[in-house]
Parts: C-alpha cells; sequence; structure tokens
C-alpha cells in the first residue's frame, strides 16, 4: 500500500497517539470525504443545536454584525476558516451586498474538494460574488493574503470549530493569528456556550447514531488509508460532559481485547477490553472565558451577539492597541 502525503501525516499522528498509554486521535482527521458527509448530516438534525443557533444568530442580526464590523461601508476581505458548507455565512454575504459593500469572499480550507465544491455553490447562488478560496493550511494562507492586501479584513472563525482546541491551545492559536493580521482587521469566532448538559449531551449522542457513525469513521479511515484491521463492531461511541469545566469529550471504547494490525505500517497494536481512544474535545464557555481568551491573545471584545435562547455566542474582536 502507498501511501499518500496526507496519510503519511496520518500514519505519523496515528501511531503517536494509539502507541501512548492513554490513546488518542487527532479530531482533525475526521473529516475525510465521508467524514465530512456524515459532519452535513449532523449539522441539520435537531439535536445537534449549534447550527441551528448561529443561523438564527446571523439571520437575526447579519444587519448589526456587518454594521459594527464595517461602520463606515469601506471595501473588504471577508476571509473564512474552514469552509463548511456556506448556509450561514450565505446570510452575512447576502447582508453584506444588501449594504452595498464592495468586498472579496475568500474561504481556507485545508481539503480542496470541499473548498471548491462550496466556492462553486457560492458563486452560483450569488453571480455578482467574488470568491477566491485558498486550499491550504489557515496561518500560511492568511500570511499569503496580509502581505499583498492592505484592504480591512473580517476573519470568520464560525460554528465553535475553536471548541476542538483545549483553552491553552486557543490561545496559542489565536496569538498567532493576531501576529499575523493588520489592527485594522476584525474577527468573528463561534463559541457554543455553557448549558444544560442534558441538552449539550444529547448533541454529541444522537439518536439516530449519526455522531456515533462520526465517530467510528475516523477507524474506518484507517482501515482504508493505512491498511488497518479495525472492526467497527467492537468498538463503543463514548460521549460525555463535564459541567463544571465546560468539556464534552468523545471516547471510543474497545468492548473486547483485541489486536488490530496496520498492514500499511507493519504495525500491530493491542487494545485491551474497556481501553478507551480519546477521539476530541469540544470546549463550551461563558461570557467570562470568551473575554479572557481575547484578553490572552492580544484581542478586545467589541461586541457580543448570541441567540434567544442564550446557547451560542458570535463575539468580533479587534487587535488590542
Ligand atoms: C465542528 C468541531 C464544531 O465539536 O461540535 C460534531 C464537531 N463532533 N459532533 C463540534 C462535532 C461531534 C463539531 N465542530
Amino acid at each position: 500500500m502507498q501511501l499518500t502525503q496526507t496519510s503519511t501525516a496520518l500514519a505519523k499522528d496515528t501511531l503517536e497517539g494509539l502507541t501512548s498509554k492513554t490513546k488518542r486521535l487527532s479530531s482533525k482527521y475526521f473529516y475525510d470525504e465521508s467524514g465530512s458527509k456524515i459532519f452535513q448530516q449532523i449539522m441539520r438534525m435537531p439535536e445537534y443545536y449549534l447550527t441551528d443557533c448561529e443561523y438564527e444568530i446571523f439571520y437575526k442580526q447579519a444587519h448589526s454584525i456587518i454594521g459594527k464590523a464595517n461602520p463606515d461601508k469601506i471595501a473588504l476581505e471577508i476571509i473564512e476558516l474552514g469552509a463548511g458548507d456556506g448556509i450561514k455565512t450565505k446570510l452575512l454575504i447576502k447582508e453584506l451586498f444588501r449594504q452595498k459593500i464592495d468586498f472579496r469572499y475568500i474561504p481556507i480550507d485545508i481539503s480542496e474538494e470541499i473548498l471548491f465544491g462550496m466556492a462553486a455553490n457560492m458563486q452560483k447562488e450569488f453571480n455578482e460574488l467574488k470568491v477566491a478560496p485558498k486550499a491550504g493550511d489557515y496561518f500560511d494562507m492568511m500570511e499569503e493574503i496580509e502581505r499583498y492586501s492592505e484592504t480591512p479584513k473580517l476573519i470568520l472563525f464560525l460554528g465553535s470549530n475553536i471548541g476542538n482546541f483545549t483553552l491553552d491551545e486557543s490561545v496559542e492559536f489565536l496569538s498567532h493569528l493576531h501576529r499575523i493580521i493588520h489592527p485594522q482587521d476584525r474577527l468573528l469566532i463561534g463559541f457554543d456556550l455553557k448549558k444544560s448538559p442534558e441538552v449539550i449531551l444529547k448533541a454529541y449522542n444522537d439518536k439516530y447514531g449519526l455522531t456515533r457513525d462520526f465517530n467510528l469513521n475516523l477507524l474506518k479511515r484507517l482501515n482504508e488509508e493505512l491498511g488497518a484491521n479495525f472492526n467497527l463492531d467492537n468498538f463503543e461511541h463514548a460521549p460525555l460532559y463535564d459541567p463544571q469545566n465546560g468539556v464534552a469529550k468523545s471516547y471510543l471504547v474497545s468492548t473486547c481485547e483485541q489486536t488490530v494490525v496496520f498492514s500499511a505500517l507493519n504495525r500491530a497494536i493491542r487494545f485491551s477490553k474497556w481501553e478507551t481512544i480519546y477521539t476530541e474535545q469540544s470546549q463550551k464557555y461563558d461570557t467570562e472565558m470568551i473575554h479572557n481568551l481575547a484578553e490572552l491573545s492580544g484581542f478586545e471584545v467589541e461586541k457580543n451577539f448570541t441567540d434567544t435562547q442564550s446557547y451560542f455566542m458570535n463575539s468580533l474582536w479587534k487587535p488590542k492597541q
């Protein structure tokens, strides 16, 4: 089996994660073609309130968000970190057209297929839209854009994607972003808020089994790309939520003693009965945490926008002067 470039990174991270004392796999590998498709289905189920709440915020408050981010209605570049399906971003784009703002939309994503698919879809919906997708690493692409363009930027990091980082990693990520951007740039970040633990757990433990499939798809990917022989029936999806620190975690739990062979890597990994693989964390925040995060990474909060249930928050940040 010949490894591709992405598979080489996957192989390295997988071996490192599965040979450590407490096994883990990185959530960034969820999004292969079938993982991305399952995630789109997750976003459509009512239990996954995050998408609906952020949609409501944009549907009702796009006018204030854009007005606050760009009060002088000057030309802008809208940069989106992570392409997604664009459904929520379309509401902001509509508002920019309504306010007759001259702008260009630049979605950045590591996965070309998803990125170019959504860019084409956007272009179809708005034929006067200037769209310039960039495939690659967020920071590499941001640096490139900031190097050739003095135009103020509104950077979107939506959907509580930031929640996959630990709080320390978030500070590192946002400080890095802060070092790249210009003083006139703004950041709009989506945060999932702390709420009833029951509501949160249902979003990650849905009755249709979609989140379970999403989690198990990681093992299927290792079978396909690293020649592993995981039997998906021997692993259980186990989500939990700790209301004290706001961390939702997902595990895959081995239901029996088993050995998995990675034929492309010439390796075998043993699992004891009930051993866990930590696959994802989804941080939930409160307003104080959001302000602290801004402060620690060199930003200040300009304004917070929330939905009627106070389930989700879009926070508009500017670099501290
Ligand atoms: C895309 C990272 C925001 O953590 O809620 C959905 C991914 N995981 N269901 C999240 C996810 C399980 C999602 N993010």
